[in-house]
């Protein structure tokens, strides 16, 4: 047996799977997000805890046998947020978490200095980690100086976990410090924000053990105590492993909180100017590329909280054959934009509406937008020099058949979904525990699931969707005009 652990922005997923990766068992915690300024977004780490507490509990009642079997833990969790520590490990703050943009101002500021996209192969958006430390020590001096550790959201889990300070390279890769080509910390990247490699954790490959279990957790849990903890991922890379999304050639979308187009290298290949990210994969030696939109099911979301209908309901509204573009469009940038644009400062926003505007022309709207926001993505990974010729569908947004549907014809590439079963960052995060484990052979492991049915683009509404796409377009730059 073999638990995989992922840290989301919207809850903790604990997973349980057997030697031969068969899902067991599943349990959750739930977590909010506190946004106390506009483009601000916090959680208190306390909570991470407490979810994953509630997350293995669940699975404790459901399968104790099973868990006292567990061999390995992999971990997995959502990206770039600043935790910060004093010396003794208490938390100074609430963790500033990836889709707050609070440190634009400073994110240029660092981006403007030639060594970042040099070193990191990345454009240093606001929602990476350096800028929010930049931020801290303008805003908030007192506490910068008490700093002492600077860890990942996953990887403060597994100083929990395991009382240790080590990150991995896939997560490590969007903190703007990593040398992402030499897989190792830049000291002068740290150095560029006032500080140094003992800020840092340690860092191993996403296969290689990084601790193990405290005796005091594996009472509670009732698994044996010093069992590995590999390395893991960050949520994207975990997912990845979980899809098998790890040659050269495969790619997934993912429509999760935020949306990702992620596709996989053998070798690195940077390209900021696209405004894709290039990180370094869970696997050693191996990269990706992946293009990122802050706002996916995030978008329909807020329309379900907007119009008192659930996200389920909203899009069920739509049936299942697609609909051609009215002449509303959504602009999908309720926090900012990272790909194409790298503005925090963009909003989003619907134009042309009518009196004939019903709430599902809105929410075909929010899918659309969302489905374009996609396509500039894969603009962008076109230019950064990968081409995809088809796409598998991850996250929870992908239980809508239509919205796959506006995906594949706003992509012009065909959408596979994979078979029934759980294939999410939990899933990786647990192939990833399995390997650190067991020493099993990263590729044997790591292999994509059967397809269940692909989703062909629309053939009859290909050209509407294209002149869509363009109007689409059009709009960023006529909204960042009147954008203060
Ligand atoms: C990736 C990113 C998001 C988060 C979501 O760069 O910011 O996908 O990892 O959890």
């Amino acid at each position: 047996m073999h638990l995989g652990l992922d840290l989301g922005t919207s809850g903790v997923k604990a997973l349980l799977i057997d030697d031969g990766q068969k899902v067991i068992g599943a349990g959750h915690g739930s977590l909010d997000v506190s946004r106390p300024h506009p483009g601000w977004s916090e959680q208190d780490p306390a909570h991470w805890i407490e979810a994953c507490e509630a997350a293995t509990a669940e699975l404790k009642a459901s399968h104790p046998k099973e868990l006292a079997a567990v061999k390995g833990i992999g971990l997995s969790g959502q990206m770039h947020g600043a935790t910060l520590l004093n010396a003794s490990d208490k938390v100074l703050r609430p963790c500033i978490l990836w889709n707050d943009t609070r440190s634009h101002v400073e994110a240029a500021a660092l981006d403007a200095d030639p060594r970042f996209r040099k070193l990191t192969g990345n454009i240093v958006f606001p929602g990476f980690t350096a800028p929010k430390l930049a931020w801290v020590k303008n805003n908030e001096p007192a506490i910068f100086a008490r700093v002492a550790k600077v860890l990942l959201p996953k990887d403060y889990l597994r100083l929990w976990l395991t009382g240790e300070y080590i990150s991995e390279m896939s997560d490590s890769a969007g903190t703007s410090w990593l040398d992402v080509g030499e897989r190792r910390w830049s000291s002068e990247l740290l150095a560029a924000t006032s500080l140094d490699e003992k800020h840092m954790p340690s860092l191993v490959e996403g296969t290689a053990k990084a601790g193990g279990l405290r005796g005091v957790l594996a009472a509670k849990w009732g698994i044996p105590a010093g069992i590995p903890v590999a390395g893991g991922a960050g949520d994207n890379a975990a997912s990845a492993c979980g899809m098998g999304t790890v040659g050269a050639g495969h790619a997934f979308v993912s429509l999760g909180t935020s949306g990702v187009l992620f596709a996989a290298n053998a070798s690195y290949l940077p390209n900021p100017e696209s405004a894709v990210h290039t990180f370094c994969h869970a696997l050693p030696n191996t990269w990706h590329q992946m293009g990122v939109i802050l706002s996916a099911t995030d978008s329909l979301n807020w329309l379900s909280e907007i119009t008192g209908k659930g996200a389920g309901e909203l899009t069920g509204e739509l049936g299942e054959t697609l609909r051609a573009p009215t002449g509303v469009t959504f602009l999908p940038y309720l926090s900012g934009e990272r790909t194409p644009h790298n503005d925090s400062a963009i909003r989003g926003s619907f134009t042309g509406l009518g009196h004939e505007s019903s709430r599902a022309v809105l929410t075909q709207a929010v899918l659309e937008g969302v489905a374009f926001a996609f396509r500039d993505s894969l603009e962008a990974l076109k230019t950064a020099g990968t081409t995809l010729s088809r796409v598998t569908a991850i996250g929870g947004g992908s239980r809508s058949r239509y919205w796959l549907k506006a995906i594949a014809t706003a992509l012009q590439v065909p959408v596979d979904i994979p078979a029934d079963g759980d294939f999410g960052a939990a899933f990786g995060a647990a192939r990833l525990g399995l390997i650190a484990a067991t020493g099993a052979d990263p590729l044997g492991v790591c292999t994509a699931p059967a397809t269940d049915a692909t989703i062909e683009p629309d053939a009859g509404l290909g050209g509407a969707y294209a002149d869509a796409y363009q109007r689409y377009r059009a709009l960023y730059p006529a909204i960042r005009s009147v954008t203060a």
